[in-house]
């Protein structure tokens, strides 16, 4: 559907959990409290609110958490609503360390596409930003490898953070062999607004030592934001999510699901519809399909991570789905 912008709104991110197996400083931090069990939406009550959105022209589904993989049932959730009726995309977000086993399952389903958290290949950086032991980051890149050549469709997700320079030579290498490696700028929301983070360019300057002949390439891959580049030497190709440096809100086209039910139609405000309520009240599907049309009609223009003070969010990236 259109919201009243004109954007045309075909993409929603589902976090089915706010829990998760690391702690990254910048998005659940320790000492966050998870939401309480029975504020979480259960399967049940996601897959209605995905039915809706279909019926509202929402074909493309990303399941994000948190750590999507730490939830029980995740997988046959994502099953199912992969065949739901109308449903065209069912995609995952992850951290890595819980999916090798679940690989063979995901090409089964039919899973479109992972893409994995990782924002430096070194391990000591690894433990300062996750809190956790650095050696998991073998884990992580061998399940990014596995998971490519299994044929799953696979992109590695790199937040950029100062401390990650020296590493980002070598996530950009796993695009020579077909990955999609996605450079995303630090969002000034939850605790990634404490962290005074690099531009993209400041990574393109880097990646273009090793690669001189980078060059945009206009391609659409995948639902996003994402500017791609890539160079002969490159099977896959180098993404940047440039958000804070340069804004794309007017191509904008998706919306959020929160673990607890909200919708929340802009990153940037806490502004959200609750679907919880009502779910749980027994309401028509006419009267949930209502609200939740009538809240992404609303959604926000563009986002103000160039004013602190515009900013409304308040809750933590792991609440909210990334
Ligand atoms: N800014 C940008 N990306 C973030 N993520 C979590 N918090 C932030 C932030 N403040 C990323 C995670 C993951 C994805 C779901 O969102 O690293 O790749
Ligand atoms: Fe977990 Fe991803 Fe958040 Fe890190 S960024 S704490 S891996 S949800």
């Amino acid at each position: 559907m259109k919201d009243s912008y004109g954007r045309d709104i075909r993409y929603m991110r589902l976090s089915i959990t706010d829990r998760c197996n690391l702690r990254c400083f910048y998005c659940m931090p320790e000492g966050i409290c998870p939401a309480e069990q029975q504020d979480v939406l259960s399967y049940e009550e996601l897959m209605r609110i995905c039915r809706v959105a279909v019926s509202l022209g929402i074909t493309r589904f990303k399941v994000t958490g948190g750590e999507p993989l730490v939830r029980p049932g995740c997988m046959e959730f994502m099953q199912e609503l992969k065949k739901m009726p109308g449903v065209e995309q069912v995609t995952l977000t992850t951290n890595g360390l819980l999916l090798e086993p679940l690989i063979p399952e995901l090409l089964k389903a039919g899973i479109d596409g992972v893409n994995i958290s990782l924002d430096t290949p070194d391990p000591e950086h690894y433990q300062q930003i996750t809190g956790h032991d650095g050696e998991k980051v073998r884990k992580v890149k061998h399940s990014i490898m596995t998971c490519a050549a299994a044929g799953l469709k696979t992109k590695v997700n790199a937040v950029i953070l100062s401390s990650c320079r020296e590493g980002w030579t070598e996530l950009a290498k796993l695009a020579e062999k077909g990955i999609d490696v996605r450079f995303i700028e630090l969002m000034p929301i939850g605790t990634g607004a404490c962290e005074e983070a690099p531009g993209y360019r400041e990574v393109l300057e880097i990646l273009r030592q090793q690669y001189p002949d980078l060059q945009p390439v206009r391609e659409v891959r995948g639902n996003g934001p994402a500017e791609y580049w890539g160079c002969p030497s490159l099977k896959g190709r180098i993404g940047f999510i440039h958000a804070v440096s340069e804004r794309f809100c007017e191509s904008c086209n998706r919306v959020r699901i929160t673990c607890t039910g909200s919708l929340k139609p802009c990153l940037c405000y806490e502004q959200g519809t609750e679907l919880k309520g009502m779910l749980r009240e027994g309401c028509s599907e006419e009267a949930l399909k209502k609200t939740m049309e009538e809240a992404i009609r609303e959604k926000p223009l563009a986002h103000c991570f160039d004013r602190q003070e515009g900013i409304s969010e308040r809750r933590t990236m792991n609440q909210i789905g990334g």
